[in-house]
């Protein structure tokens, strides 16, 4: 791999403009450019090759320019492109709802949206709707999405809700139990106790449970850092949660589709949600979501809510086309090559100074820093994202401090082993850099 010491003239151009032109609000963590991309890997405009290490925010579960993808979204295209699904049944999304339900073991029912948060969206309508109860929950370091509603449940950066309020009311939120750095002073062994218990006293003083709806979670938190729960944490929540008859909700939009080697990352937890959102890595690309609902809570009437784009045919058989690549192989490669690619990564970069902890399940990982003890390091997170890109290697930050690794799930063993090579080398530039 050759090392990208500037900007090349192509790239710099379009950054040029792209700055003068779109909004201020987009984020730009480095300046790179895709011309296009092939398998795990992406050319820029200057045809500089890289590997790519964040599937655009773990979205690109088939990589890209898969050939089945593209002659599914080729042949649906050729056929029509949109007739809106809220009004006419199609069969391509028909097909695609009967896929998923089967997927979760039936007894679901699916509403479609474009994105993440358009999902989340229909989840608190359909549970305030369906429970007539107003409250909802969600943790501390958690990500919904950004729309009004969605951004009221996030409260992984206060830099994105700064400015926008009122956001919608009726929101509570309570400590995840991080166990890499629990809240309440707990210790990693009874921070799943004491959030609990937390919990209850919060129904007991404040938050009658009778006014709340759901709980919204990530199996693993995503933009918070990935973060994962306390073995059996999610079991011992949903019972809890059953006693006073509010819903769960997984929002499986990043860890779903197989990221963390399994289709639903709750299945790890051995739990059964009463909703699940899914939607970035469900259709290699193409704007998805779903809004998967136990089939008991199906109690709005036609009309109740609807999109004019959500449930398109185009996405649909992206969507078909990319859960026939995971059943063929994608969601056992996950696992297997994650696995490997966690302990390459841990073997290479734990102990070593600023190296706080390496986490994760299946594709979905994270390498923490740390300054004293487990405070935050986010100036030499950010420094070694920089110098990945400079190396060829494309990765992205999660949270306050951890550098995410959320590549295609087509990755092979050596790709991995040569990415993780790469942030070895990454770490030890931005470590010289002091
Ligand atoms: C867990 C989770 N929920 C919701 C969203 C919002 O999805 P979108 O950006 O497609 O609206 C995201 C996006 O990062 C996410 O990670």
């Amino acid at each position: 791999m050759t090392t990208h010491t500037s900007v090349g003239p192509k790239a710099k151009a379009i950054l040029e403009r792209d700055r003068k032109v779109v909004s201020s609000s987009y984020a730009r963590p480095y300046p790179f450019v895709p011309h296009r991309g092939e398998g795990v890997w992406l050319f820029d405009v200057d045809g500089r090759k890289y590997l790519d290490f964040m599937g655009g925010i773990a979205v690109n579960t088939t990589g890209y320019a898969h050939p089945k993808v593209v002659e599914a979204v080729t042949e649906q295209a050729r056929r029509f492109a949109h007739v809106c699904f809220s009004d006419f049944a199609h069969e391509p999304v028909v097909s695609l709802a009967e896929r998923l339900v089967e997927k979760l073991g039936g007894g679901y029912r699916v509403y479609f949206g474009n994105s993440g948060t358009e999902a989340i969206e229909a989840a608190i309508k359909l549970a305030r709707y369906h429970t007539r109860r107003p409250y909802l929950l969600a943790f501390t370091g958690a990500f919904h999405g950004r729309t009004m509603g969605s951004l009221a449940l996030t409260s992984s950066n206060s830099k994105y809700r700064e400015g926008f309020s009122p956001l919608m009311p009726y929101v509570v939120h309570v400590p995840f139990p991080d166990p890499f750095r629990p809240p309440f002073n707990a210790t990693e062994q009874n921070v799943a106790e004491v959030v609990l218990d937390y919990l209850e006293h919060l129904f007991a003083t404040k938050l009658p449970p009778s006014e709340v709806a759901a709980f919204f979670v990530e199996p693993i938190q995503g933009e918070g850092g990935y973060v994962l729960p306390p073995p059996g944490f999610f079991q011992r929540l949903k019972a809890l949660l059953d006693r006073h008859g509010i819903l769960l909700v997984a929002d499986e939009i990043q860890t779903g589709a197989g990221r963390t080697g399994t289709f639903l990352a709750m299945a790890h937890e051995g739990v059964v949600p009463d909703m699940v959102t899914l939607a970035k890595g469900l259709a290699s690309g193409y704007p998805l979501s779903a809004l998967l609902f136990r089939e008991e809570l199906s109690s709005w009437p036609s009309g109740a809510h609807g999109t004019t784009f959500g449930g398109n045919p185009v996405a649909a058989a992206a969507a078909m086309a990319t859960l026939d690549l995971l059943e063929g192989g994608l969601i056992e490669n996950a696992r297997r090559v994650g696995d490997r690619l966690i302990r390459e990564l841990k073997a290479r970069m734990m102990g070593r100074p600023g190296v706080g902890d390496v986490r994760g399940r299946g594709l979905m990982i994270a390498i923490d820093f740390v300054k004293e003890g487990r405070d935050h390091n986010p100036k030499l997170r950010d420094r070694i994202v920089n110098e990945a890109f400079a190396l060829g290697l494309l990765t992205l930050p999660a949270g306050p401090s951890a550098l995410r690794v959320s590549p295609p799930l087509i990755l092979t063993e050596s790709d991995a082993m040569l990415g993780a090579e790469l942030l070895q080398r990454a770490y030890e530039r931005a470590l010289e850099l002091g």
